[in-house]
């Protein structure tokens, strides 16, 4: 079967599973996007792009930036990053407080939020109190200079911010984090409110399954480090899940609660799809499902 029949076989097989699961409620714009909706694309190494259902609509990426803001500190940092934070998969809720206390202040990952605070510190450290350089990278990526924060998504997120913001201080208390932890909240927060379509998710993470190209050519992280990444989104990228996604999908991938996910198969495509219901976890149920089967119909996984 070629990808376009692919996915439109997925599509009408998870159509049961669309408006399954909980939409984000914590804030108003999360709240009222539509449960129906279900998008899905894949972008080859090669170029060729195809999709299906609401994959050209934008969505709130919400943690799924957290890969592009470490691929920055990374970048900025080098190793000294993980003097800060771990790479060990969490096996607790993405929002845990209660780990960072028994860890001594030093978040498991990058992807909780704990992690990607102390991320956050270390980008802010090179580049002033915004997160530009990581807008930028999305920028560069995707070759479209349009993409950027929702900003009515932003402004609900830094109001209702509170658990975050107990993070960013319990965090600074320990001497984890080095920068203003409110800064930091903001920051991060304004980053999670970046909105991108499930076509524009592919572009932008083509760097991951190309060993750090973009689409246009251009070298945006090293090989080593897409290696690294990728490695991370395989054991964090979808919390207290990541084993049984890796069971069921068996690809490297970010999640967000907007009902985003993003997998990469290293040296052959980005598949992103997005659909608002999630499961307990926080992560899309017909999402999870359509790249379930998107790598069985495919007999491609990285296992
Ligand atoms: O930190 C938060 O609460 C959100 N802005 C982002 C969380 C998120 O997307 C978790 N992923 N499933």
């Amino acid at each position: 079967m070629d990808t376009g029949s692919v996915l439109s076989t997925i599509a009408a097989e998870v159509q049961p599973l669309v408006g399954q699961g909980a939409v984000a409620s914590y804030i108003p714009p999360l709240a009222a996007i539509d449960p129906a909706r279900f998008g899905l694309a894949v972008r080859a190494t090669d170029g060729a792009e195809h999709a299906v259902g609401d994959a050209t609509e934008r969505f709130s990426i919400q943690s799924i930036a957290k890969v592009l803001s470490l691929a920055v500190a990374m970048d900025l940092e080098g190793d000294t990053l993980w003097a800060r934070v771990g790479r060990e998969p969490s096996g607790t809720a993405f929002n845990s407080l209660v780990q960072l206390e028994a860890d001594g202040g030093v978040p498991r990952n990058p992807m909780i939020n704990a992690g990607a605070l102390v991320v956050m510190d270390a980008v802010l450290a090179h580049t002033g109190p915004d997160a530009t350089p990581v807008l930028d990278l999305v920028r560069a990526a995707t070759d479209d200079a349009t993409l950027t924060v929702d900003g009515a998504v932003a402004e609900a997120e830094i109001a209702t911010a509170h658990r975050t913001r107990a993070l960013a201080h319990y965090l600074k208390a320990f001497g984890t984090l080095r920068g203003d932890p409110d800064t930091v909240v903001e920051a991060y927060c304004r980053l999670c409110a970046l909105s991108m379509s499930c076509v524009e998710l592919c572009r932008a993470f083509t760097f991951l399954a190309t060993g750090g190209h973009a689409p246009s050519g251009q070298q945006v992280i090293s090989t080593r480090q897409a290696k690294r990444l990728n490695a991370i989104m395989l054991t964090c990228g979808v919390y207290d899940e990541a084993g049984d996604f890796a069971y069921r999908v068996g690809l490297p991938a970010k999640s967000g609660v907007g009902g985003g996910i993003v997998a990469v198969m290293p040296g052959e495509f980005v598949a992103a799809t997005w659909s608002p219901g999630l499961g307990p976890r926080g992560n899309s149920v017909a999402g999870t499902m359509a790249l379930e089967l998107l790598t069985t119909y495919t007999g491609r996984s990285v296992f």
